[in-house]
């Protein structure tokens, strides 16, 4: 039997990672979920401990003292204006916390340590990519682009475990993440499923908010559920040590297929000509960076000093999601929903708006490969749209979004 930590208990992939060890105490004896707040009720196998990770190593070690496990999961995040306050603070709290495990003496008892991080491996935050993107795809380290906190914290990983040879890692890199959280940094579901429901209620046709572009290419998406359960997969299966892995569903997906099932199943339907006739005031654009991050690849796939292939990209909103949600109409119609459906007020202005003008609005493909995993044994797999529907039947029972079923 074995023992586990888990940062970030409450976020949208840590969560479900508490869950899926939760549910089996026949293999998984303690499970500690650790976080500021607690959201859940555990089962009997899950303890929940209060950490913040802000403090200093030493203050962490105090607040651990009783906290041991084999496997360690890492899945805290905490969102900052800026890459720099992201750099600075995830990267801080990775290393405070890994530290404290070697005060407290837990080190020893550790066998794997996983950290969660995402596809902004790649840079799909700042432009087109070089598809599909594939584990070994270099890192863009050149100051020419902006921190990114993910290599800080595999760098510090990685560290970690030359240090404490006993000790191996895995790093996972999801891809727009479909779960259930509450008041959580970036989550696709409720603010799509709000954004649906408020335009239904609104008596208006549903217009895709993002790009037109995007709207017919591809993305990749990660349920946390299977997120979860790839992550125990990489901590037990011995092929996985000291690897970096992508997860996403497994599918082939693309918002032309997912927005018109959206509509269908929360009773209302696409507008047939979304893209013409919509409020030029809310529609918005985003110029990202001049080298996009597939340019590093030019001169070795052959598109070097290809201004066509190589373009810089931009977010493009038909309807910006930030300012539709500051409309007086808008908020009204959520104040007519919360009363008679009982819906939880907060949920409106908890929304992540600016986090899907951004993954709606980039005008790129993002395909992420899952050959390396499968290569090694893994064969999970999950319907995105399954995905999607499942969350926002979470999302109804949590009265979130009203009740269409
Ligand atoms: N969400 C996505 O769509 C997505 C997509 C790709 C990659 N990712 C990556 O996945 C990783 C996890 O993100 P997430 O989206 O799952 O995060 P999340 O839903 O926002 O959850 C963050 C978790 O961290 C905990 N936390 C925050 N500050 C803390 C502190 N000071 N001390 C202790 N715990 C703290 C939170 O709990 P308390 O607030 O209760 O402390 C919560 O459990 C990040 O690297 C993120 O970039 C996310």
């Amino acid at each position: 039997m074995a023992s586990a930590i888990v940062t970030g208990a409450t976020g949208i992939l840590g969560r479900e990672i508490v869950k899926e060890l939760g549910r089996k105490p026949d293999q998984w004896k303690t499970v500690h979920a650790l976080s500021r707040s607690k959201k859940d009720e555990y089962p009997s196998n899950v303890v929940h401990n209060h950490l913040d990770l802000t403090t200093s190593a030493e203050e962490i070690a105090k607040e651990l003292q009783d906290v041991e496990g084999e496997y360690i999961f890492f899945a805290a995040y905490l969102q900052k204006d800026s890459e720099q306050g992201n750099w600075d603070v995830n990267g801080a709290m990775l290393e405070n916390f890994l530290k404290a495990l070697a005060i407290t003496g837990a080190v020893k008892k550790i066998k794997r340590i996983l950290l969660v991080t995402g596809a902004k491996q790649y840079g799909v935050h700042l432009g087109q990519v070089k598809n599909p993107m594939l584990e070994s795809d270099p890192w863009l380290r050149d100051p020419y682009y902006p921190p990114n906190f993910y290599y800080r914290q595999q760098d510090i990983l990685h560290k970690f475990c030359e240090t404490h040879s006993h000790v191996s890692w895995v790093v996972t890199y999801p891809n727009d993440v479909i779960g259930f959280a509450r008041g959580n940094f970036m989550n696709l579901a409720e603010g799509m499923g709000l954004y649906v429901a408020i335009t239904k209620e609104m008596g208006q046709e549903l217009v895709f908010p993002g790009s037109q572009t995007f709207y017919t290419k591809f993305d990749s998406f990660t349920c946390s559920k299977l997120h979860a359960r790839f992550c125990e997969w990489a901590m037990l299966e011995p092929k996985a040590a000291n690897q970096a892995f992508n997860v996403t569903n497994g599918d082939i997906q693309s918002w032309q297929d997912l927005f018109p099932r959206v509509a269908r199943r929360f009773g209302t339907k696409v507008k047939p000509n979304q893209f013409a006739g919509n409020k030029p005031e809310l529609a918005g654009e985003t110029p990202l960076v001049d080298k996009p991050p597939i340019s590093v690849l030019a001169e070795e796939l052959g598109l070097k000093g290809d201004s066509k292939s190589v373009p810089p990209s931009k977010l493009e909103q038909t309807v910006n999601l930030v300012k539709w949600s500051q409309q007086d109409e808008v908020k009204k119609a959520w104040d007519r929903l919360v009363e008679r459906e009982g819906l939880q007020r907060d949920a409106f202005e908890k929304a992540t708006w600016g986090f899907l003008d951004f993954i709606l609005g980039r005008n790129f493909d993002v395909v992420i490969s899952m050959s390396k995993a499968r290569e090694m044994g893994w064969t999970g797999y999950y319907d995105t749209w399954k995905a999607l529907s499942d969350v926002f039947g979470e999302l109804e029972a949590a009265k979130v979004l009203p009740k269409t079923h």
